[in-house]
């Protein structure tokens, strides 16, 4: 089940320029910085009320993120939601329809498991599901 917007990912094609955007010129801290083999990204958050703000860059300049900012530039990437089960909730969307980029759950920053929902599905919106490891 879906319970929160876990954060709002946005590609940058300067990872330090838009670090010091977000922590200096909009004054939200900086919360730490992961680099994401399984994903090919380097990433930063911002922890703001309910939510985060995710910085999604290029790992050694390879992977989706490298393609996204070839064709687009920056720009708003994906919007993630907290699952408390994501195998029950890809199931259930895959049952009425919806397409994953993989078919199963992959590593996600924070040692979250994570999986996207086609955004050919979801009006272009690139969505994430996200379950976070289990105390
Ligand atoms: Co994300």
């Amino acid at each position: 089940m879906i319970t929160r917007l876990d954060h709002v990912a946005i590609a940058v094609p300067d990872l330090e320029a838009a670090i010091r955007r977000f922590s200096e010129d909009l004054g939200i801290a900086l919360e730490g910085r992961e680099d994401v083999e399984a994903a090919s990204t380097s990433t930063a958050f911002f922890p703001i009320p309910g939510t985060r703000i995710e910085l999604v860059h290029p790992l050694r300049g390879q992977g989706p993120i490298a393609k996204y900012l070839e064709t687009k530039g920056g720009g708003m990437h994906h919007l993630c939601f907290e699952t408390d089960d994501i195998d029950a909730d890809m199931a259930r969307l895959k049952s009425l329809g919806y397409r994953f980029l993989s078919e199963k759950a992959t590593p996600g920053a924070h040692g979250a498991r994570v999986a996207f929902l086609h955004p050919k599905g979801t009006d272009g919106v690139l969505i994430e599901l996200s379950e976070h490891p289990h105390a």
